[in-house]
């Protein structure tokens, strides 16, 4: 329960994830941040009944969708992926990007650990940019219009590749690369534990480096386990079908 009189240096650290609702309303948590709440939003012109309610939100870890993709259209899939994990990781990443350069800043000299995460960031940075861009572009709109051309009785769509399964086999390689780089930003932080006494920086680093993680392992469970195994297999149909 976190209560007006509380300092936000203190809702931060014992709450990782109230810091993206500070850093929404502009509030300082970190070097300004041993004023209780009422008092910061105060001096921020908010209201802090509407900065209570944000932390209330913000508190709520979302569960994995309860909904079942196994039977839905696969458009609805596709859209569902963009809107909610695509959005997320473009959303992230630059974030994170910034926190890590904050914390190796401040402490890379003596955590040589820190440089070792930024520059494995970065590459997941890179290559996720390009995964995305790649399925947003090429693969996701063939297998919505192959799926509504399958419905209509139309034309198959027209593919730079041969079968769906090429793209498919490219885009579960690069997930295996970027769980990879997942894996090793986890180890370089020992499960990502903070030190003892971490500055709030430094607790939002590694709290949003866990929630990428678990947003990006639902991602792909959804793309790797449903998406293109139904992909493949309405394809195949219809191959079967025109033979
Ligand atoms: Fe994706
Ligand atoms: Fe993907």
């Amino acid at each position: 329960m976190i209560t007006p009189t509380q300092t936000v240096r203190a809702i931060a650290i014992d709450h990782p994830s109230s810091i993206r609702v500070f850093e929404s309303f502009g509030i300082d948590y970190c070097c300004g941040g041993r004023k209780p709440l009422a008092e910061a939003c105060a001096a921020a012109n908010l209201s802090v009944n509407e900065v209570l309610a944000a932390l209330d939100a913000g508190a709520v870890v979302a569960e994995p969708s309860s909904i079942d993709w196994s039977q839905l259209p696969l458009d609805r899939l596709v859209a569902h992926i963009v809107s909610t994990h695509h959005a997320y990781v473009k959303q992230e990443l630059p974030r994170l990007t910034l926190l890590a350069q904050k914390v190796v800043n401040r402490h890379g000299d003596t955590q040589p650990h820190l440089p070792a995460m930024q520059k494995a960031l970065a590459q997941l940075d890179d290559e996720l940019t390009h995964h995305l861009a790649k399925e947003e572009n090429i693969l996701f709109p063939y297998i919505s219009a192959l799926e509504a051309a399958i419905e209509s009785g139309g034309a198959h769509p027209d593919a730079c590749f041969g079968s769906v399964a090429s793209p498919i086999a490219m885009m579960t390689a690069e997930h295996d690369a970027a769980g990879q780089l997942l894996a090793s930003l986890r180890n370089l932080s020992g499960g990502f534990t903070p030190p003892i006494g971490a500055c709030p920086t430094y607790l939002a680093y590694y709290a949003g480096l866990q929630e990428f993680e678990r947003d990006l392992h639902q991602h792909i469970h959804l793309e790797n386990n449903i998406l293109f195994p139904r992909a493949i297999l309405m394809e195949s149909s219809t191959m079967t079908a025109t033979a």
